[in-house]
């Protein structure tokens, strides 16, 4: 519910600016109050007449009126409001953003803001591919920010490809649900484990997988976001996270991950395993390197790694929730639901490697969920966060 809700809405100088002037229009339609703050370039694409008029309150852009030295303060902005989006984000506001380089009042205004904060991105799709501004993002979801995916189409420069800003209609309804949620797992404890694990041949060399722990980093800020209190067991990943309620456990190795898993579990309501667990591990790790010259190709033996789901599976109380996932290239149905049971879970998440977007290193991904009553529960194709979010959905029905 929109209704009586103070937005920033943060206007930064893109193409897409126009279609701000809609989400505008549609986020007062809804009842919210809207305080624009726009960038000296955003000028330049829309004017701020148009946004005044609309909002019914003077845009915000300088740090004071330059006639009447009227200071605007973007601390009270802050704290006044309820969200802020900003829509469109460039790939320079979004660098500054993330680096915390505060020469306007949009970017003073974003560090001083207490509220959750969108981040609409919108730009050409070799800026949005550019390693620099895909850091700049993975850096803004670190602190929590909720990034709304930018969707493939024709751009400004007429080519196609992902940068175009989402549709205002569809920005609006990510605040509404945003407002909507209840805070479903207040005062619940979730174990979360993420990423690959390594194990260790020598102090060079380890076995691992193609896991990011995106699907896992996505599910802690999820559950965090909805009251819970997280554990986030996690492998060796890029990311980063940053929030008062994630508690974060760096392991290597399937060992020191069930370790961390067996501590944090009794305490537990909820238990997620989206790690990538190595199924095996050298039998017989070296501490020297292993050399070249003057020796046959090693052999490595191999020894099974514990099953971290499964164990967990077998000390699970009553009321305990465990859920595993599933990645598979064939067979699919059929290996999820045997690993539903065999590891005791009660819903367990299919990503099938033959899906396009789905699985490792993609911003995106698309499950079947298996409970075990018996339920399918099927989903499209949709950014980590938002799958993250039908899981906890799903789980938080339970
Ligand atoms: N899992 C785990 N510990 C392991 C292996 C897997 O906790 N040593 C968990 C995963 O985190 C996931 C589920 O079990 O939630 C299924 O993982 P997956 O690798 O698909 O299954 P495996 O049991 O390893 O079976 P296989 O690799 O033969 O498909």
């Amino acid at each position: 519910m929109l209704k009586g809700k103070h937005i920033i809405l943060g206007i930064s100088g893109g193409i897409a600016a126009y279609k701000s002037v809609m989400l505008l229009r549609l986020l007062i339609k809804a009842g919210a109050e809207v305080q624009v703050v726009i960038t000296p370039s955003g000028k330049e694409f829309i004017t701020p007449v148009t946004l005044s008029a609309l909002s019914g309150k003077p845009v915000v852009s300088e740090f004071f009126t330059a006639n009447t030295g009227e200071w605007h303060s973007h601390v009270d902005l802050g704290l006044w409001a309820d969200a802020m989006v900003i829509a469109p984000a460039t790939a320079n506001t979004i660098a500054k953003m993330a680096n915390g380089v505060a020469d306007n009042m949009l970017v003073t205004t974003y560090l001083s803001a207490k509220a959750p904060v969108f981040v609409a991105p919108a730009m050409d799709l070799d800026m949005m591919a550019h390693p620099s501004t895909k850091r700049n993002i993975e850096l803004l979801r670190s602190y929590g920010n909720h990034i709304i995916e930018p969707a493939e189409g024709e751009l400004a420069s007429h080519l196609v490809g992902k940068g175009r800003m989402e549709e205002p209609e569809n920005i609006v309804k990510v605040l509404d649900g945003f407002f909507d949620r209840k805070e479903d797992l207040a005062g619940k404890k979730v174990l979360i484990t993420a990423g690959p694990t390594y194990e260790k041949i020598d102090p060079v060399r380890f076995i691992g997988n193609y896991s990011t722990g995106k699907m896992g980093y996505a599910l802690a800020r999820e559950a965090a976001g909805r009251g819970a209190e997280v554990t986030l067991v996690s492998g060796p990943v890029s990311l980063t996270i940053n929030h008062p309620s994630i508690n974060v456990r760096h392991v290597e190795s399937a060992k020191e991950m069930l370790a961390e898993c067996e501590s944090h579990f009794p305490e537990s309501d909820i238990a997620i395993m989206c790690a990538a667990v190595a199924d095996y591990a050298p039998a017989h790790p070296v501490d020297k390197k292993i050399k070249r010259e003057g020796s046959d190709a090693p052999v490595i033996e191999l020894v099974k790694n514990p099953d971290i789901a499964r164990t967990l599976g077998l000390s699970k109380r009553d009321g305990q929730i465990l859920v595993g996932f599933a990645l598979e290239t064939d067979n699919e149905s059929i290996n999820a639901q045997a690993k539903l049971k065999s590891k005791n879970l009660d819903m367990i998440v299919l990503n099938s490697l033959r899906d396009k977007g789905a699985g490792f290193g993609t911003d995106t991904n698309k499950v079947t969920i298996y409970m075990a009553d018996g339920r399918e529960l099927r989903f499209d194709t949709k950014s980590k966060d938002d799958v993250a979010g039908d899981i906890i959905d799903t789980i938080a029905s339970l």
